[in-house]
């Protein structure tokens, strides 16, 4: 049977996933067992996989001859295993609030190995100050409340790193979007003015920036900016070692490149009317057809990425500066200055996974399934962090998949926008009250950074796995040490 355009489906997005969450998810057991016992929703990390994806930047490192840092951005994540796992691993940890700085302290990081971003209350400052940690500053009068707060408090001198933006690009035509966050490159000198003001009690360790692009241009601008910025530093008298280029490797959540390119012409095709709807309410995602012609930016998480994490970092340091013309790496070699990272999402790659129950299965729209779930779009934020993949079903009575089906997945507020996908998902079969459905990759932002107990819902109990022997090991997540499965 020939299938018309307007009646055939948009194509899966297929979600990568590790040998080692395909082994948990193939146990006939323990899945079910955990989700009966602790509820659904339920987020399981695996912290080993953390410390892997930490060393693959330290490769990065090897092969550049390069030194510096690497601070696990801590927003990504609340998990206490996974931080307890940093503990114990000599890398760091970057705390964007005065509450992820005790978490981390608690956990077992020494302040030296932390790094305070974000805005920042005299609490936070504080706190900072009396740890030993390196405060990110982001304006002028941030430094000059910490400056003003070590000295009443007579506490020992703080290292700062001075957050930038806005980089000039002369002569070149790369942006440098605004940011609310960081000092405009240009204003350095009343950086400078302040931390002059405050030599006993401020030392600058650097300059720095964290750009929320993919763009290698913007950032390789920004990085070239950092260092000139410590440079000119460097001449008024400070001994700054460091640049610290935050976060923003990314992930690549898809297995098939092709297919992510597939949908997103499909998706173009919905919005103009030249397919049928594959959206709820034919939401397009940033799009939207004008006479004929789609219009807007198609405004998602780009689900495949040619280069991620660590080689996302690799590409970006091969990148020319654009102002001096030479590969960054090499900038940095020569001027002997350290590289500091701030990676929250790159480093939980395939670190989390959220199991779901499914409640409740109807009929929906043009052929499709409304499947309600046991939880809530910020239990499973990746549709609004713009993630779009699809869910893998886990049968309660084994049976091998049937027949494929598009589904709409509703979460369990009594709320009309609580989808936690607007785009009809595949699944391999009809799902079943009582089934599982396992999303993939949801460490990084989507398992607990939304989360919200408003209608009184459960939140998602968070459970650390590894595998031991056959089998798995699991304990929940505040139960965790590094000391677990040393003999
Ligand atoms: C200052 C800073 N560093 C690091 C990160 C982590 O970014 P990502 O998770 O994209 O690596 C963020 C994210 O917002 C940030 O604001």
């Amino acid at each position: 049977m020939s299938i018309s355009p307007l009646s055939s489906t948009a194509p899966p997005l297929t979600p990568r996933l590790s040998s080692c969450w395909r082994d948990f998810l193939a146990d006939r057991q323990l899945p079910a067992a955990l989700v009966s016992g602790l509820g659904s929703p339920l987020n399981l990390v695996m912290p080993d996989r953390l410390l892997r994806n930490a060393e693959a930047f330290t490769g990065v490192y090897r092969r550049l001859r390069l030194r510096g840092s690497l601070y696990f951005a801590h927003k990504a994540n609340r998990s206490t295993a996974l931080v307890r796992r940093i503990a114990a691993s000599g890398f760091g940890v970057d705390v964007a609030s005065v509450g992820e700085l005790q978490h981390t302290l608690a956990a077992g990081v020494p302040g030296a190995r932390i790094m305070a971003t974000g805005p920042k209350g005299d609490d936070f400052l504080w706190l900072s100050g009396t740890a030993g940690a390196i405060v990110n500053a982001d304006s002028v009068a941030e430094l000059e409340r910490l400056g003003t707060l070590i000295r009443r408090h007579r506490l020992p001198p703080v290292r700062v790193m001075i957050r930038l933006s806005r980089f000039a690009a002369v002569g070149v035509s790369v942006l440098s979007r605004p940011s609310r966050f960081g000092v405009g490159a240009d204003q350095l000198d009343m950086v400078l003015d302040t931390l002059d003001r405050y030599r006993e009690e401020l030392v600058l360790h650097g300059t720095a920036f964290h750009l929320d692009t993919t763009g290698l241009d913007e950032k390789a601008l920004a990085v070239e900016g950092c260092l000139m910025a410590l440079a000119r530093c460097q001449s008024k008298g400070h001994t700054p070692r460091a640049i610290d280029i935050g976060g923003g490797f990314g992930i690549a959540y898809l297995d098939d490149p092709e297919q992510w390119h597939s949908y997103a012409r499909v998706l173009n095709d919905s919005v103009l009317g030249r397919h049928a709807p594959i959206t709820w309410a034919g939401y397009g995602y940033g799009l939207k057809a004008e006479r004929g012609a789609v219009r807007g930016t198609l405004g998602v998480y780009p689900s495949h990425r040619d280069k991620a994490g660590p080689a996302y970092l690799e590409a970006l340091l091969a990148c020319e500066g654009p102002r001096l013309r030479r590969p960054l790496s090499t900038m940095l070699l020569e001027s002997l200055v350290e590289l500091d990272v701030e990676p929250g999402r790159a480093l939980l790659d395939q670190v989390g996974l959220t199991l779901v129950a499914v409640r409740e299965v109807r009929d929906g729209p043009d052929g499709s399934l409304l499947v309600g779930l046991d939880a809530n779009r910020h239990d499973v934020s990746a549709e609004e962090h713009g993630v779009l993949v699809d869910p893998l079903l886990l049968r309660a009575d084994g049976v091998p998949p049937d027949e494929p089906v598009r589904a709409y997945l509703l979460g369990n507020l009594c709320l009309e926008n609580d989808l936690i996908s607007r785009r009809a998902v595949h699944l391999p079969a009809t799902p079943r009250p009582g089934d599982l459905l396992a999303f993939a990759n949801t460490g990084g932002y989507f398992m607990d950074f939304a989360a919200t107990d408003a209608l009184m819902q459960r939140r998602a109990a968070t459970v650390a796995v590894r595998p031991a022997g056959q089998g798995w090991r699991w304990c929940l997540d505040a139960e965790y040490w590094p000391t677990e499965g040393e003999q």
